[in-house]
């Protein structure tokens, strides 16, 4: 594989592949041909610095990374999460085709399918008002208690999909901040409130003090006994759950084969499917099918996820840029960022390969974004004009929900479609001072502003376009980024499936509890923590 990837550098630097102004200028055909399409989703990457002959080396290290393998060795229930000795099934989940999938020669399809009608009648019950609260009232609000995978899926999807919100209103509790709660528990009413308890363990501690908070108010407001009928719970861990006393009929299993940031297609997406319903939600799982069918047997030509991995790696560890930018221009993907830095860099920041070795190279980017136009006005001109390259991923459907809005639609593409261009074609120092001279300004002004106008182009973008933002649309995007991210993973030679890097910091704070609390001395730890407990301990109040 290096000495691919030592060919892409000189190739790439050989054949200008960065001159992406040039490459267009050249080529009017270049649009066509690198741009690829699964139904109505449309992946344009002629904006990116590839040519044939780096598509082609980008080809032969897909094939001698290995990807297609490892990839069959995922879907069909190989203990690929070698270092905690796991599957990795979420397309298990999705698996509308319902063909066998064997997890140490058991099929798991009747389970999958077991605790989805389970979700169904619970998601209707509460829906259409057969499941009350204590008191015979309706529930009207639903609040999700989580963190990580346990949270930002549902959050990020409930929102997405907000035209298809018909249930009780949806909230969502992670930090172990109490102002989270509290704000939230403010607007609540304790007879109409359900609490989802999802918790891939059952042991996170922020899951489980935002929970007993969450008790509490139940039971001040309407006794202990009324607790039973206000929550439900997601969870692999069904002993603690039961210790909890959550009835087990309110109880949601999912497995160890699922990992948390790719849960949401387990019963952690309860919360999205009682707020879209369950046939919306098996919409959702149709889409991430579609994707996983398409993944599974699409030429790497026309393969969305391995071009999108493909170039991802090209850019990270061919031409060394260590951001990468995710800007959808629909604000009901507000949280597809910050969902994307969870799936990508909990999966891909890693430093140690798959023999144990250090990661000779660089693993994964960081991820960061907001939708557009928003980010225009924010951080748009570091990506324009600053001095890190940063590759940037658009998304845009054709088609809002607001017909009586369309020319806003209309001027939402057109900021979309102009920012990957201006990234691409820039505008030089001539161009700027023509601008500028045109205007009145004499030569030599002129000459004095126009480097400060100047936008040196040749910054790469992929930009996706579909319809319209459905449940189908949204699990098929999901999908298609998390397959990019088992690619990159793959070519990085790393376990994307653990993810170690967290325990260490739950380790410390479980351990500084006691000395934040006085009942400890901070004497073990080093002086700056001595410090800053210190610090605040002289300033807090009861
Ligand atoms: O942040 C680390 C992590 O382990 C994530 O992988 C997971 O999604 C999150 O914590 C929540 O874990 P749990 O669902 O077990 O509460």
């Amino acid at each position: 594989m290096q000495a691919i990837i030592e060919e892409l550098k000189t190739t790439a630097a050989r054949t200008n592949a960065t001159d992406i102004r040039a490459a267009f200028a050249a080529d009017p055909g270049r649009f066509d041909k690198f741009s690829a399409s699964f139904d109505d989703l449309m992946m344009d990457y002629s904006k990116t610095a590839v040519n044939d002959d780096v598509l082609r080396l980008l080809e032969q290290l897909a094939e001698t990374g290995g990807v297609a393998d490892k990839r069959e060795e995922m879907f069909s229930g190989a203990p690929i999460n070698f270092t905690e000795g796991r599957a990795v099934l979420h397309t298990a989940l999705r698996n509308r085709s319902n063909t066998p999938v064997l997890v140490d020669g058991k099929d798991v399809m009747a389970d999958v399918n077991a605790v989805l009608a389970a979700m169904d009648r619970f998601a209707d019950g509460i829906r259409s008002g057969a499941l009350k609260g204590a008191t015979g009232k309706a529930i009207t609000d639903v609040v999700n208690i989580g963190i990580g995978g346990s949270d930002l899926g549902p959050v990020m999807a409930t929102l997405a999909l907000a035209p298809f919100h018909d249930g009780p209103r949806a909230h969502f509790v992670s930090n172990v901040d109490g102002a989270h709660i509290a704000d939230t528990l403010k607007l609540l009413n304790a007879e109409t409130t359900l609490f989802i308890i999802a918790s891939k363990t059952f042991t996170t501690i922020e899951t489980m003090t935002n929970a007993a908070s969450a008790r509490a108010f139940i039971a001040d407001k309407l006794g202990n006994d009324a607790v039973k009928h206000h929550f439900a719970a997601v969870s692999t861990a069904l002993d603690k759950v039961a210790a909890f006393g959550i009835e087990q009929d309110r109880v949601f299993g999912f497995w160890d084969w699922v990992g948390g940031r790719y849960s949401i297609w387990s019963a952690i997406g309860l919360p999205l499917m009682i707020a879209i319903g369950p046939d919306n939600f098996g919409k959702f799982l149709d889409g991430a099918h579609a994707m996983d069918t398409h993944f599974r047997s699409a030429p790497v030509r026309q393969n969305l996820p391995m071009l999108l991995g493909l170039i991802g790696f090209y850019h990270r560890n061919v031409l060394g840029y260590s951001t990468r930018a995710i800007l959808p221009y629909d604000q009901r993907l507000l949280r597809f960022p910050a969902y994307l830095q969870q799936l990508d860099m909990e999966s891909n920041g890693k430093g140690v390969t798959i023999d144990g070795k250090p990661v000779e190279a660089n693993s994964g980017p960081v991820v960061w974004g907001e939708p557009g136009t928003n980010g225009q006005h924010a951080f748009y001109q570091l990506i324009h004009q600053g001095t890190s390259i940063i590759p940037a991923e658009f998304m845009i459907a054709a088609n809002g929900f607001e017909p009586h809005l369309r020319h806003q639609h209309d001027l939402l593409i057109a900021n979309c479609l102009a920012q990957s261009e201006a990234l691409m074609k820039g505008r030089t120092f001539e161009e700027a001072k023509a601008q500028l001279t045109a205007k009145g300004m004499d030569d030599k002004q002129a000459d004095f502003i126009a480097p400060h106008r100047v936008f040196t182009g040749n910054r790469p973008s992929i930009t996706f376009v579909y319809d319209k933002l459905t449940p189908f649309a949204l699990g098929r995007l999901i999908a298609l980024y998390e397959h990019r991210v088992f690619v990159e993973g793959v070519l990085f030679r790393i376990n994307s499936f653990d993810q170690w890097g967290v325990e260490l910091g739950k380790e410390l704070a479980t351990g500084l509890l006691p000395v934040v609390e006085g009942k400890e001395s901070a004497e073990s730890h080093d002086s700056s923590t001595q410090g800053l407990v210190k610090a605040l301990a002289g300033m807090k109040k009861a």
